[in-house]
């Protein structure tokens, strides 16, 4: 049934995001109501504290800390204040009524995206969240629409602008961790804690819901392989250069035999490949397709303006749907593909070794190597800066499990001509 009159919209949290979704929602009225073939009107702004100044484009008269009861008043909610709670619960309230969804919060859905998808479908609603992976870049249509009618085999992407940022920093200009993390929360594209960010939470989530629509699979962030930024040194980021590579936080979703493995990790990527120029806080997505071969989906993954322009974009299309009837699709889950460990992910190793500079040592490190199944690439030795009598090894393997890398450096960790493992990381992208 199409809605008479204007589109009733709730607007739930006013900061980073909300600020920008609401200044756009008023200046671009005009547009906005001839793209939806009706006005949409903006009935209330749900806030902790209506005392806090929001900008000149929001209406003080709009702000309420009555969540529940605005969201009673809309066809449409945006959900953009964060967090499980009381996000879930507000949802799932416009939901029961009928209302539409659009939501940019990858937290929930990376943790309970199921319970929301089976409550609009049960409904007959729409619940869209494509500001939820990579801010402003289409990338959640493409994988859950365009490519619909094709084999998706791999998802590689820098879904997470603070990291990105971070490392790039760290190359670039030689800043400190911290530091650098503390200009992406000024710059507001951090999450309230960061620790989502460094420690690959944010990504992991990411990761989860283009997971699950890639492969038709549940997939939920608690089945993503983790490993945040935290551990990675000056050291590391300053290597990376040396051997030609660029260290990126990676999301990886991929098939994997029978089934799928998701994973979120520092990687070192080659210089040519296409993610390695991706500067800043940009985020990209590379998809590789049966048909269509490889695809790169790139641009601003994170701030307020341009998230907002990924909600304003869902605002208009299940507006529309409420004035023109029908609704979007609903959760694509038929694959029912086992979600595997990142033991099964085949992928390469780069391991510096502090060795004792003796005869025959090559030999042993190569013999554990071999012992595993495991092939070496190349390896490099230079004399350790410190002690006369020892040398560092660079080893890159060839393509093996991660459970045989792993594997083989616990075994060279016991070698005692092995002084020490100065560094591991995965290289991909080859
Ligand atoms: P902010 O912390 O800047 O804003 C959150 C807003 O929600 C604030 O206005 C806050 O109110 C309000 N809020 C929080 N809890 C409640 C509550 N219980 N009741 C009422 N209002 C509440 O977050 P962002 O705008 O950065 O992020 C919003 C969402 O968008 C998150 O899910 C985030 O992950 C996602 N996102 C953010 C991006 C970014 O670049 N920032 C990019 C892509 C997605 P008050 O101001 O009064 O405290
Ligand atoms: N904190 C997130 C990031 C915001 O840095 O990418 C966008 O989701």
């Amino acid at each position: 049934m199409a809605t008479r009159g204007p589109v009733r919209v709730a607007v739930l949290g006013c900061g980073v995001v909300g600020t920008e979704v609401v200044r756009l929602l008023v200046q671009q009225a005009e547009d906005l109501a001839a793209r939806v073939g009706a006005p949409l009107e903006l009935v209330g702004v749900a806030v902790r504290d209506t005392s806090t100044p929001r900008g000149a484009a929001v209406d003080p008269e709009l702000l309420t800390t009555d969540a529940e009861g605005l969201v009673d008043r809309a066809d449409v909610v945006v959900e953009v204040m964060g967090g499980v709670e009381p996000a879930r619960a507000l949802i799932l309230r416009a939901i029961e009524r009928g209302a539409a969804v659009v939501t940019a919060n990858k937290e929930l859905l990376g943790k309970d995206g199921p319970t929301l998808y089976a409550a609009a479908d049960a409904a007959g609603t729409d619940l869209y969240f494509e500001a939820a992976v990579a801010g402003a870049i289409p990338i959640v249509r493409p994988v859950r629409e365009s490519l619909a009618g094709d084999r998706i085999t791999r998802v590689l992407g820098i879904v997470n602008g603070t990291t990105n940022y971070v490392l790039d920093q760290m190359a670039t200009s030689g800043q400190g961790l911290q530091e650098a993390v503390r200009q992406a929360q000024e710059l507001g594209f951090a999450e309230a804690d960061p620790t989502a960010d460094v420690e690959g939470y944010d990504a992991a989530a990411k990761a989860a819901i283009l997971a699950s629509l890639a492969f038709h699979t549940r997939v939920s962030a608690a089945d993503v392989h983790r490993e945040g930024i935290m551990n990675l040194t000056a050291d590391d980021v300053a290597r990376a250069a040396t051997t030609g590579h660029v260290l990126k936080l990676l999301a990886i979703a991929e098939r994997s035999g029978d089934g799928v493995v998701v994973r979120v990790h520092p990687a070192l990527l080659p210089q040519w490949h296409p993610l390695a120029s991706v500067r800043g806080s940009f985020n990209a997505v590379f998809v590789e397709a049966e048909a269509a071969g490889e695809l790169m989906f790139y641009g601003r993954g994170a701030g307020g303006t341009p998230t907002a322009s990924a909600v304003l974009g869902d605002v208009v299309t299940v507006a529309r749907n409420k004035v023109i009837g029908g609704k979007g699709p609903i959760e694509s889950r038929y694959a029912e593909l086992p979600v595997r460990g990142v033991a099964e992910a085949v992928t390469r190793y780069q391991v510096e070794l502090r060795v004792r500079d003796l005869p025959g040592v090559l030999a042993q490190v190569w013999q554990v190597v071999a012992d595993h199944g495991v092939s070496i690439e190349t390896v490099r030795q230079s004399r350790a800066e410190v002690y006369g009598d020892h040398a560092d090894l660079l080893v890159v393997t060839h393509a093996a499990t991660d459970e045989a890398l792993s594997a083989t450096v616990a075994d060279l960790q016991d070698l005692p001509v092995v002084v020490k493992i100065l560094s591991v990381l995965r290289v991909e992208g080859v």
